[in-house]
């Protein structure tokens, strides 16, 4: 099975994940407005994030030897409903269907929900990103109507959620995820002190 830990992104991280981004096979569905930013658009990116920790988190996956292979992350984090929004990239595509995307969409879930204490996670996905909705599915995610349509994938897009409830009564029959969501919540949480 597929392990990552999750770290908190660093402006340093902006050089590998434009040269993910670029690539046209992790761009295809991800519902950027651009082919592939700038380096300084990158980092602006990430400075952004950290700047704003209340409304986003963005992560850096790592996969069992601590090679980074991807980016997962919150947007539109709003306590007062309890929701967010869900968004990964795999960047190293030769690592693709292997449960790693899976693995980190669990190990972000445990984050929202253990530490954030949010109630609903959601998504929307362009629907001929097979991989990604399968991805999805097995994390817990299902589609839902009541997600507000987001302008990305306009008619071709899917809406998913999972809610607390759902995903702690799965978890409570499952084993226990790992050290990823601990790792993410703990450095975020030591950030944010
Ligand atoms: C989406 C993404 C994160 C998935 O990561 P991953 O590590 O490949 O995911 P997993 O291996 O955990 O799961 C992929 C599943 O999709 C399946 N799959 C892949 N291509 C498929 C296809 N064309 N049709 C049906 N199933 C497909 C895989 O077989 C696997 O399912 P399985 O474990 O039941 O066999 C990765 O492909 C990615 O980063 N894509 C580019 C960025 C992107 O599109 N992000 C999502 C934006 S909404």
């Amino acid at each position: 099975m597929a392990r990552v830990k999750l770290r908190p992104i660093k402006i340093s991280d902006a050089e590998m994940c434009l040269g993910w981004v670029s690539d046209p096979a992790v761009h295809a569905f991800l519902g950027l407005l651009e082919p592939a930013r700038t380096l300084d658009q990158e980092r602006s990116w990430i400075a952004s994030i950290l700047t704003d920790s209340g409304h986003q988190r963005a992560f850096v996956i790592e996969d069992e030897r601590g090679e980074a292979i991807g980016t997962c992350g919150l947007r539109g984090i709003d306590r007062e409903s309890g929701t967010a929004f869900f968004g990964i990239m795999i960047g190293e595509t030769r690592l693709w269907n292997r449960g790693y995307g899976t693995a980190a969409t669990e190990s972000l879930l445990d984050y929202a929900f253990r530490e954030l204490a949010l109630r609903e996670i959601r998504l929307s996905c362009h629907r001929e990103n097979r991989g990604a909705l399968r991805c999805y599915e097995k994390a817990g995610f299902r589609a839902s109507s009541h997600v507000p349509e987001r302008v990305q994938f306009g008619r071709d897009e899917v809406r998913m959620a999972i809610g607390r409830d759902t995903w702690l009564a799965a978890r409570a029959r499952a084993p226990d995820p790992g050290s990823a969501g601990r790792t993410a919540s703990e450095r975020s949480a030591r950030r944010d002190r």
